[in-house]
């Protein structure tokens, strides 16, 4: 088809290819955006018990949260005090945390309550001394850890997103299954733009998601956000799936949500499920996607056979994601060329990579407002 002029749609231009391949701006961004704001590390019911602990990557700092004897998730950086080695590795339960270098021991509330051979530190090593605590807030069973403890919480920024999630009821879903490493062969920023924008689903995921949830049906949500961007892929009426939720409505009914909570969160919520996806920087061309599946109690307990439903929503799930990691690892190699001219984006259906560029702006200082926020600025 040949390509019409739409007055109404404004021109949006995409990244430079060079910000996808630089070494100084993934710097930069672990420094100015990780550092920087709430970054989603695991789902709470994940680790139900105290003791019970995961690790993940704030950006690439290694940091751990434990469920503690009160209930309470606490966050901490994950490495001993001493020469700094990593102390907890994936997730599991501990009594106590153990270095697996030279056995310093922490209680779980991050305490130093042992040191091997203590004569040797003279009174350098007090037992008032503790792992590094980071700010750590549970968000509809979603956990938040931030290196700051200034910021505001993490439900006042989501606040109009929670409201838009109520029915749902997403902290008492059942956390199923959660894989620690997917690795992606594509910047962290192309795993994210790929997941926030409804324009590709016909056409990259032939085999999972397009046939059920095609473009032609993507609805935008609510715009201009400063945290976080929501569109939806409707299933298609011979699609829709069994709902046992009774407090969802008709729309909630029929629609995929797909949500990004910037920067490294990725969330797509149909009636009974929810897919979630943590992103981990590990060098400009290489990302870590931690995720996982959770399933609502109402579908767990009244379908038939609810464990080969889950099965069968990861399968689908796993297809779709190899269908991504295709595309994003051809465009991490397209942006090897380093061209000057940046790309487009299409004015409605890849908005929110926009806005989510306007995110970047803002947490990197960059003064240049992006077209769409120059159209604005202009209006
Ligand atoms: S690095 Fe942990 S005890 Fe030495
Ligand atoms: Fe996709």
């Amino acid at each position: 088809m040949k390509p019409q002029a739409n007055e109404n749609i404004p021109t949006l231009r995409g990244a430079r290819q060079r910000e996808y391949t630089d070494a100084l701006t993934f710097e930069q961004e672990l420094a100015q955006v990780f550092d920087k704001d709430w970054v989603m590390v695991g789902r709470q019911n994940s680790i139900p018990e105290p003791g019970n602990y995961l690790t993940a990557a704030l950006g690439q700092r290694p940091i751990v949260c434990i469920r503690q004897k009160d209930g309470s998730i606490r966050a901490f950086a994950n490495y001993c005090l001493h020469r700094y080695a990593r102390l907890l590795d994936g997730r599991g339960k501990a009594r106590r945390i153990v270095c697996p270098y030279h056995a310093w021991t922490y209680e779980i509330t991050g305490q130093l309550i042992g040191i091997t051979d203590p004569k040797g530190f003279g009174n350098a090593c007090k037992s008032e001394m503790g792992l590094e605590e980071l700010a750590c807030e549970v968000w509809l069973g979603f956990i938040f850890v931030s290196l700051r403890r200034d910021l505001p919480s993490i439900a006042s920024k989501l606040a109009p997103l929670a409201q838009h999630l109520a029915r749902y009821d997403l902290s008492s879903y059942d956390d199923r299954y959660v894989f620690d490493e997917e690795i992606w062969a594509g910047n962290w920023k192309l795993v994210y733009e790929n997941f926030i924008e409804c324009y590709h689903v016909t056409y990259s995921h032939k085999q999972s998601i397009g046939p059920t949830n095609p473009t032609r049906l993507a609805e935008l949500g609510p715009r201009s956000h400063q945290q976080f961007s929501v569109h939806y892929n409707p299933y298609r009426p011979e699609d829709l799936p069994e709902v046992h939720n009774d407090a969802l409505d008709e729309d909630e009914r029929r629609r995929l949500l797909v949500i990004g909570i910037y920067p490294n969160a990725l969330i797509a919520i149909d009636a009974n499920f929810v897919w979630w996806m943590m992103l981990e920087p590990q060098a400009v061309d290489r990302t870590n996607g931690r995720w996982g599946l959770s399933f609502t109690p109402h579908a767990m307990t009244k379908m038939k056979d609810p464990a080969a439903f889950a099965e069968k929503i990861r399968e689908v799930i796993h297809t779709a994601t190899i269908e991504d990691k295709q595309v994003v690892a051809a465009v991490q190699q397209g942006v090897r060329f380093g061209a000057a001219e940046p790309g487009f984006l299409h004015g409605t259906l890849e908005i929110y990579v926009d806005e989510f560029r306007q995110y970047l702006d803002r947490m990197l200082g960059r003064n240049e407002p992006t077209l769409a926020g120059k159209a604005k600025a202009r209006r």
